[in-house]
């Protein structure tokens, strides 16, 4: 931070050119393109893909309205998928049935810090000549068969609001890709739709830039991402023990690199008493997400008639225990034995 004040240069300068070769690097892509949040990665990722206005791009309704709210602020109109009562991740059947002629995209959504199906989502849409964009806001660091979260699809976006695993002292974001000339159009994207300074070739511009300060705490950060995330999967499996006999849905697999326990989510129909003892013992919770997408007010109804029983149930049942690296062994046992405590 010292650097850049020194420096006097605060956007678009070194600190953000660096970051986005050590996060390129570390994601196995060919670029990053910094931004200034994971929605707006996600909204110039479809028009980078050519989303246009009126255009159907499939995703899911559970993951907190981030893709919806880039889908509608791109032009395009959502086609909710359901998803899979294991994983609560889009899986393979349901994008085979959401995908029609007017499908321009796909978002996939790797929810809670795990992957989904992501081998078989990406070859049914690249069967389909899609492009599929990976949301990888609660996964930075998952790898599956040795590839990182973000270098499977064409374009994978990253948020790194400062919960996230590898968070900002702010808001920020990245889109990571190994293709060029999407590289090139999400570039110009951020900036007006400039190829070069003041000339405006590429349609849709904004400004969304990722700025200095912002991406020096990044790369400051950026090396203790693999240990952090260690540490929140040991976590995650210290609950999975601990709250095996308890009688709540736990996650199936802690244990690969696949999971890098972003949040860790237990699913209970006795969820609200889970959370009220919790709340009295002094234990904070959360629901990720309380309302599905296609049923949120500012929809005003249009989607009310999707359906989507997993994810309508999933939405009555979720609830996020404390989760994060500077947790002691302590502090996990006490919550395990509240959560035990009240479904006894
Ligand atoms: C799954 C997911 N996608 C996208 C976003 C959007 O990121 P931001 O808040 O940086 O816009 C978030 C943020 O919380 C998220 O959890």
């Amino acid at each position: 931070m010292e650097r850049v004040l020194s420096r006097g240069w605060y956007v678009l300068g070194p600190e953000l050119q660096a970051f986005e070769e050590e996060f390129a690097a570390y994601c196995g892509t060919g670029y990053a393109v910094g931004v200034a949040n994971g929605t707006d990665a996600l909204e110039l990722a479809l028009q980078a893909v050519g989303v246009e206005r009126g255009a159907e791009v499939v995703t899911v309704a559970n993951a907190g309205m981030y893709g919806t709210t880039a889908i509608l602020r791109a032009g395009a109109v959502p086609v909710f998928a359901d998803v899979d009562a294991a994983s609560l991740m889009m899986g393979p059947a349901a994008l085979e049935s959401a995908l029609s002629p007017r499908t321009a995209a796909v978002i996939v959504t790797h929810l809670y810090g795990g992957m989904a199906a992501i081998r078989e989502l990406s070859a049914i849409a690249a069967r389909r000549s899609v492009p599929l964009i990976e949301d990888c806001a609660h996964s930075p660091g998952a790898a599956r068969d040795g590839r990182k979260v973000g270098s499977w699809g064409a374009l994978g976006c990253f948020s790194f609001y400062p919960t996230k695993n590898l968070g900002a002292a702010g808001d920020a974001g990245a889109v990571v890709t190994s293709d060029p000339s999407l590289a090139a159009k999400v570039r110009a994207l951020r900036q007006y739709g400039w190829t070069a300074k003041y000339h405006s070739t590429v349609r849709g511009g904004q400004n969304s830039r990722l700025d200095e300060m912002q991406a020096a705490i990044l790369r400051a950060k950026l090396p203790c991402l693999d240990g952090w995330n260690a540490r929140r999967r040991e976590i995650a499996q210290t609950y999975c023990r601990a709250l095996a006999a308890s009688g709540a849905g736990l996650p199936s697999d802690t244990s690969g690199s696949d999971y890098v326990a972003h949040l860790f989510v237990i699913r209970s129909a006795r969820r609200e008493r889970i959370r009220r003892a919790l709340s009295d013992a002094g234990i904070a919770t959360d629901v990720h997400y309380p309302v599905p997408d296609h049923l949120q007010e500012s929809l005003g109804g249009a989607f009310r008639g999707a359906a989507l029983p997993v994810t309508e149930r999933s939405a009555t049942e979720v609830l996020t225990l404390p989760c994060f690296p500077e947790m002691t062994a302590g502090e996990i046992d006490e919550v395990a034995g509240a959560v035990r405590e009240s479904l006894s």
